[in-house]
């Protein structure tokens, strides 16, 4: 038996019916693009969420987490209201919660569930914990419950639990590349109808490896600074008489800018088309073998997200100088920003220089030492047991 479902056991006196895992992800470019109906190219990192689980039929919900200090958390499912989401010690079972909540609203019958979860994803590296945590719950009740779900429908319920139960506005990607991904590929998404390509993806064939800087900057997404860039984006849509930026040919871009009168609102735009564009490119090139070259349009994606987007933060910046500068082919922040993980892609045998030139750089500038991990492309949501 697993050690999750081992931990079941000791908890609630009685095996689990299954364990299901969910990956967190990184993206690898198409940033700030899924609110906007865009383009993204995450893949699944081997870290994952397990949950294992049995249903109920008294309506209780029993959450507990190895990973938080809250003892059992017992809700009541009649009771769940997004008004009133678990707090403080007990806010991580807003997301189970809210996964529950959100297939109720959509009609599917959810009778109780007793569910012990276990994690190795990071919280707050911008690597998607929270969107692990909400699919392997959604993966979990749906297999209990027999509903018949998609993944992609899975994924949008499992944002909808974000968005309108804990209350962070994010888009679609990291719940879609948690629950769709698979092993040795990124995965091209089109954020407005979902559509996804399997696009493959191994560095290590190509003597590359990508490396995850974890800065260890907590980030918060729902701290209102999210929020405006989303806002902004839609109202530029607006002004721009196009259902959303996603509808803004690249090459009408100029023109667009000109007739826009705000000068914040003409760089937030710039950025979402220009990076709409890269995520094409480098789909294009990881579909020819040519990784290398994808490396100039990461480092370009960075600048566009600390100068157009403004959601870098100073060890952002630091990870990817410092790893372009120890022969990083390409380097950028990645997830939502203002804190969380930067990317690198370099050659395998660079990982040891580039490792020690970040590691160096960050403690010269006074930052806590950051977390660097190399990341291969793995499986999407699936059930362990
Ligand atoms: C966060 C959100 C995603 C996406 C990224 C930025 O990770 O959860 O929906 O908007 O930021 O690309």
């Amino acid at each position: 038996m697993s050690r999750t479902a081992q931990e079941f056991k000791e908890l609630y006196g009685h095996p689990p019916e299954g364990v299901w895992a969910a990956p967190g992800r990184v993206n690898l470019i198409g940033e700030h693009t899924d609110y906007n109906d865009g383009f993204a190219l995450p893949f699944a990192l081997p870290q994952r969420t397990e949950v294992a689980a049995s249903p109920r039929t008294d309506g209780a919900l029993r959450f507990h987490s190895a990973d938080a200090p809250s003892g059992v958390v017992t809700l009541d499912l009649a009771a769940l209201d997004p008004a009133r989401p678990p707090q403080t010690a007990e806010s991580w079972a807003a997301y189970p919660a809210g996964v529950v909540w959100a297939l109720l609203e959509a009609g599917l019958p959810v009778r109780g569930v007793d569910l012990h979860v276990r994690s190795d994803v990071p919280n707050g590296a911008g690597l998607s914990s929270s969107a692990a945590l909400e699919v392997a719950t959604a993966l979990a009740l749906t297999d209990l419950y027999g509903l018949p779900l998609t993944r992609p429908e899975l994924a949008a319920l499992a944002r909808r639990a974000e968005n309108a139960y804990v209350g962070v506005p994010c888009g679609v990607m990291d719940q879609m590349a948690s629950a769709c991904s698979t092993e040795g590929h990124a995965l091209h998404l089109d954020t407005r109808s979902l559509e996804q390509r399997h696009i493959p993806f191994d560095c290590a064939a190509a003597g590359l490896r990508l490396l995850v800087i974890d800065t260890r900057v907590k980030h918060a997404l729902a701290d209102g600074a999210y929020a405006r860039r989303r806002a902004s984006c839609h109202e530029a849509a607006a002004e721009l008489g196009v259902p959303a930026l996603r509808d803004l040919p690249y090459e009408e871009l100029d023109q667009a800018l000109d007739r826009l009168g705000d000068p914040v609102r003409r760089r937030r735009v710039r950025h979402v088309v220009t990076e709409n564009e890269r995520v094409v490119r480098i789909e294009e090139l990881l579909r020819a073998g040519r990784l290398r070259e994808t490396g100039p349009l990461l480092s370009e994606g960075h600048r566009s997200l600390r100068d157009d987007y403004e959601v870098s933060c100073p060890e952002l910046d630091l990870a990817v100088a410092t790893a372009e500068a120890a022969g990083a082919y390409g380097s950028r922040m990645t997830g939502g920003g203002f804190g969380g993980s930067a990317l690198a892609l370099i050659d395998a045998d660079a990982e040891e220089p580039v490792t020690r030139a970040v590691t160096e750089a960050f403690a010269r500038a006074g930052f806590k030492p950051p977390s660097i991990t190399p990341a291969a492309p793995s499986a999407g949501a699936t059930r362990l047991l």
